[in-house]
């Protein structure tokens, strides 16, 4: 299995237009210890031709332009992605759909029925795409025993309800209900190898856990370094866990998780605030996680599995 990361980044990317922090201004200043980072979103895939691109980030264009893969051209209109998959119906994964209108057929999207919900009532982009492609929706199943999905061979998915946020736009904001947001298990038939993905993960529970542990390679929330960084930064009045990202120091947090994992999984964070030390390679911070043996993603990175 073909793992190509198109964007590392939180909601807002790096540098985040409006944000003046020193990290934004270090990366806009071309630190060669900040690399400039799109908002989350992964391509996978088991024979690097049919893709299923996971969240659709803003930024989807500009990262479907950095992977060749994703275009193919073998006709006048053309594309290497088969579906779409959506863990949450939050913006940063989301509104990059509108900018697939064009698409030939209708878009084939997996997600929960609530993330249908959202995604047709707050923010009704599947409404507005009725109007241009329409949208091949297909309920996304937490049914532990999963699904394939025919347009994606080769691969097999488990997805499974977590605790993080719904958007702000949604009835259950703050209100966690299965199928909210989910982490999402991958594996390939034919090496028998297992992704676990999950940008957004609020807390720990057993099941997420075993999950997890039966991973060749977790790819999880990287969000905050602190729970207070945020307060602590004065750009905002939330804390880490309340927005539904578990931060990765302190107890409960997530390298202690991480570090619990049994030894040859794969540890890599996905889905950095602008915020977080861990985006400048030069910081103590980053240096933990190195000691911990775990990996920050970046925009291109290529995962085999
Ligand atoms: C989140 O992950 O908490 C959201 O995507 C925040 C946002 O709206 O950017
Ligand atoms: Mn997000
Ligand atoms: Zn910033």
């Amino acid at each position: 299995m073909k793992i190509h990361v198109l964007g590392s980044a939180a909601g807002g990317g790096f540098p985040q237009w409006n944000c003046n922090c020193p990290q934004c201004a270090a990366v806009r200043g071309g630190s060669p210890h900040h690399l400039p980072r799109t908002q989350s979103s992964i391509a996978v895939s088991a024979n690097a031709q049919d893709w299923l691109l996971v969240n659709a980030s803003p930024d989807v264009l500009q990262q479907i332009k950095s992977f060749p893969g994703l275009q193919p051209a073998r006709a006048l209109r053309d594309t290497g992605i088969g579906a779409v998959m959506l863990m949450d119906a939050q913006i940063d994964h989301s509104t990059g759909l509108l900018m697939l209108r064009e698409n030939r057929q209708p878009l084939q999207i997996w997600c929960h029925l609530l993330v249908r919900e959202d995604l047709s009532t707050g923010n009704p982009l599947f409404k507005v795409l009725d109007h241009y492609c329409k949208v091949d929706w297909q309920a996304l199943s937490l049914e532990p025993q999963g699904f394939a999905i025919e347009r994606v061979p080769g691969l097999r998915f488990a997805a499974l309800p977590l605790i993080s946020n719904a958007p702000p736009y949604s009835p259950h904001r703050d209100k966690p209900q299965d199928g909210d947001n989910i982490g999402l298990s991958v594996s390939d038939a034919a090496s028998g190898k297992t992704l676990f993905y999950a940008p957004g993960l609020g807390r720990m529970e057993p099941h997420v856990w075993q999950a997890m542990q039966a991973s060749d390679c977790v790819l999880v929330d990287g969000t905050l370094w602190t729970d207070d960084e945020m307060i602590a930064l004065g750009a905002s009045k939330k804390t880490s866990r309340s927005m539904g990202h578990m931060p990765q120091s302190g107890p409960d947090g997530m390298i202690e998780w991480l570090d619990k994992l049994p030894a040859g999984v794969r540890k890599i964070l996905i889905h950095i605030n602008n915020t977080n030390p861990i985006l400048d390679a030069s910081s103590p911070q980053r240096q933990t996680l190195t000691q911990h043996g775990i990996e920050v993603a970046f925009d291109g990175m290529e995962i085999t599995l």
